[in-house]
């Protein structure tokens, strides 16, 4: 069936892998990109798809609400697959504003946008909103988050998530808007901005940067490879029920520390290093204000209701990541000229 499907942050990391797998395996689709390239938006994410004829990039803010309309006017689209946002936890600690306005402000434009365009007439429309797990707060060292668990937003990024998933709920229950939601773990693989965890640690091993381990080491997290995420991006947006939210996880939990020893040791075999020479830059440092404790998604539903599971383990998932930074170095270098040196030395050197 041809439709034409709005992907907003399709340049970034997890957005470049969904606008991938949406051009390559529908070629009926017309998927048109909506970035507005911050520092995490990056076209090259996309090279190998960019002339296909079923993509479109356009270039607009979604904090701008009138260009929102305008858009949605030029291409009616039949559905929005809605990944813009900032990001970054330590950036939204840094500077709140940034993120109430991108995830709060610019949802609820494009909210408006679609409810103005399809005009109640909602046959074969969908709103997807690609949310997070940490709009539940922070586990202790037992349980796990099911899609009923009350939200507990705990950083000022997690708060500006939950406030646009409940914007998309309100705008369902209110204005019979089709949607569904997705909230999803950490996850990593090619692509990803090298701010985050495991990217910014493989830049740090392979340029011989000290490792920075926030507080104790101890915060644990449930790791996803970015190709299954999108995997199941393209499985609820097919056979999701509307008006329902899915949890997306890796049933993979780790204590950051043992991840990063494992990265070490990993780094060391393929970089020809002598064993235990990458753990010596681990480095304890002053703990993230707030840092949640621990998040674990139980992603059975998806699983049980539409038959999801990762294809991709975490041992073949960090290897093929690791691979890719030190086969893209031309990548890495680009993203952490200029600006990302600025980010760099507030963080962790003037902090
Ligand atoms: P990212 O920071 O790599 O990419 C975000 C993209 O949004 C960038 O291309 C950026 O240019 C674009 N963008 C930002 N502000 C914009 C604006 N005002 N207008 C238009 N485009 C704008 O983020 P990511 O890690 O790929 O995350 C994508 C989505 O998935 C986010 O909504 C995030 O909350 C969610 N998510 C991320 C993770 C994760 O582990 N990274 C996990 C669960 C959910
Ligand atoms: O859970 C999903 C979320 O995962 C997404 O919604 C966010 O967009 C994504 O950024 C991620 O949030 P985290 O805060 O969990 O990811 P981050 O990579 O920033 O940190 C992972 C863990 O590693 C966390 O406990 C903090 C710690 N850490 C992180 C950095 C950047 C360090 O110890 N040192 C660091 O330098």
């Amino acid at each position: 069936m041809k439709k034409t499907i709005l992907i907003t942050g399709g340049a970034g990391f997890i957005g470049s892998h969904v606008v991938r797998l949406f051009v390559q395996k529908y070629p009926d689709y017309k998927i048109v990109n909506l970035d507005t390239l911050t520092y995490a938006g990056n076209l090259e994410n996309l090279k190998d798809i960019e002339n296909e004829t079923n993509y479109t990039f356009v270039k607009a803010d979604i904090t701008n609400g009138e260009e929102m309309y305008q858009l949605f006017e030029k291409y009616n689209f039949d559905s929005v697959i809605h990944l813009a946002a900032e990001s970054h936890v330590d950036r939204s600690i840094a500077d709140p504003n940034a993120f109430i306005q991108t995830n709060v402000m610019g949802t609820a434009n494009l909210l408006n946008a679609a409810r103005k365009n399809w005009d109640g007439k909602y046959d074969g429309k969908l709103f997807y909103h690609v949310s997070t797990d940490e709009v539940y707060g922070s586990l202790g060292s037992t349980g796990f988050f099911l899609e009923t668990t009350p939200y507990d937003p705990q950083s000022p990024y997690s708060a500006s998530k939950a406030a646009s998933d409940h914007l998309v709920r309100a705008y369902g229950n209110t204005y019979h808007l089709p949607f569904v939601i997705t909230n999803c773990s950490n996850n990593y693989g090619p692509n990803q901005f090298p701010e985050k965890l495991i990217p910014l640690f493989i830049n740090n091993i392979k340029t011989n940067k000290s490792l920075p381990v926030y507080g104790d080491g101890k915060y644990t997290r449930d790791w996803l490879y970015v190709v299954d995420h999108a995997r199941a991006i393209d499985m609820v947006y097919h056979k999701g029920k509307q008006g329902e939210t899915y949890n997306i996880g890796g049933f993979n939990e780790w204590q950051n520390i043992e991840l990063i020893k494992l990265l070490c040791i990993k780094m060391d075999e393929m970089l020809g290093r002598e064993a235990g020479e990458s753990e010596k830059l681990i480095t304890y440092i002053k703990d993230r204000p707030g840092h949640d404790r621990r998040y674990a998604i139980d992603a059975n539903k998806i699983k049980n209701e539409l038959g999801w599971e990762p294809s991709v383990t975490f041992e073949e998932g960090l290897t093929k990541t690791i691979d890719w930074y030190l086969t893209n170095d031309l990548w890495l270098k680009h993203v952490t000229s200029g600006d990302y040196q600025k980010y760099y030395s507030n963080q962790y050197i003037h902090n």
